[in-house]
């Protein structure tokens, strides 16, 4: 495997880390806050992180192609496109609950190969290049060693259109109350996969996602040793915005809880 140039994974650490430090200077403070639908917020400080990272890129590659959160773009199927999600949490941050983070994964030629990720309140860089380990603030992470779901820590989410799924998706959760030991729902997707890839939760689901909360997240719990799919257990890709990551260990568990929940061969 040939090594990416050392600057992929240096200016994705810049960025997320310039991302937090703005976030960082506005949150509790007044904000300006819009909507997007019903439940989707984005504030002012969303719009403008994105703009600085946008302006970095541009500056250092100005080939590479961009898909953000609130701006857009498109992943090419060749070459270089960094994929950045400005805040990943943004309802905590609208309303100071202090977890957040920015997240960003470049793609080259279709495949994920760096993530980066910062959570600004606890300053913790999580960053990954394929092939070459997880780490946080620079020390090598590694999922956990649980074997059973009834002494495992999960965390999910839930989308934005979940008040039109509510018996399906907090049907699933209760399934899964059921058997762990605790089920967590943080309000970030991206720090939901870093906290796999870390070893403090050792399992992670959420379908109807986008690939900025993804694709950096899932291959740090890649490289950590852990193992992401869809939610049927097939090859996790970030823009199909579904994903069962885990510690490896309690993979199929936990797909056979998610079957048995919406029945095997479903269309996903
Ligand atoms: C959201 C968060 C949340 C998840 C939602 C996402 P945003 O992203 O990751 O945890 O449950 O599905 O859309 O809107 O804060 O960037
Ligand atoms: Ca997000
Ligand atoms: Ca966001």
């Amino acid at each position: 495997m040939s090594a990416l140039p050392p600057l992929y994974l240096a200016t994705a650490a810049e960025a997320v880390v310039k991302a937090g430090d703005i976030m960082m200077t506005r949150f509790g403070g007044e904000l300006r806050v819009d909507k997007k639908g019903t439940i989707d917020l984005v504030t002012e400080v969303d719009i403008a992180v994105e703009r600085m990272f946008r302006a970095l890129v541009a500056e250092r590659f100005p080939d590479h192609a961009v898909l953000g959160e609130e701006f857009g773009g498109s992943s090419v199927p060749a070459g270089a496109c960094w994929i950045f999600d400005p805040i990943d949490g943004t309802t905590n941050f609208a309303h100071g609950v202090p977890i957040f983070c920015a997240s960003l994964a470049l793609e080259i030629d279709g495949v994920i190969e760096v993530g980066a990720v910062y959570d600004p309140t606890r300053r913790e860089l999580f960053t990954a290049e394929r092939g070459r380990g997880a780490f946080l603030n620079g020390r090598p992470l590694r999922v956990s060693a649980t074997r059973e779901l009834i002494d495992a820590l999960l965390v999910t989410g839930f989308p934005y259109n979940v008040h039109d799924r509510v018996e399906e998706i907090v049907g699933l959760f209760g399934k899964f109350i059921g058997k762990a030991r605790a089920v967590r729902r943080l309000g970030s997707a991206a720090i939901d996969l870093c906290y796999v890839a870390a070893g403090r939760m050792d399992g992670f689901w959420e379908g109807d996602l986008k690939a900025w909360d993804l694709a950096a997240g899932a291959l740090l719990v890649e490289e950590a040793g852990g193992r992401a799919t869809n939610l049927s257990g097939r090859p996790f890709r970030a823009h199909d915005g579904q994903v069962l990551a885990t510690n490896g260990l309690l993979h199929e568990v936990m797909l056979e809880v998610i079957d048995g929940h919406y029945g095997r061969g479903r269309p996903i």
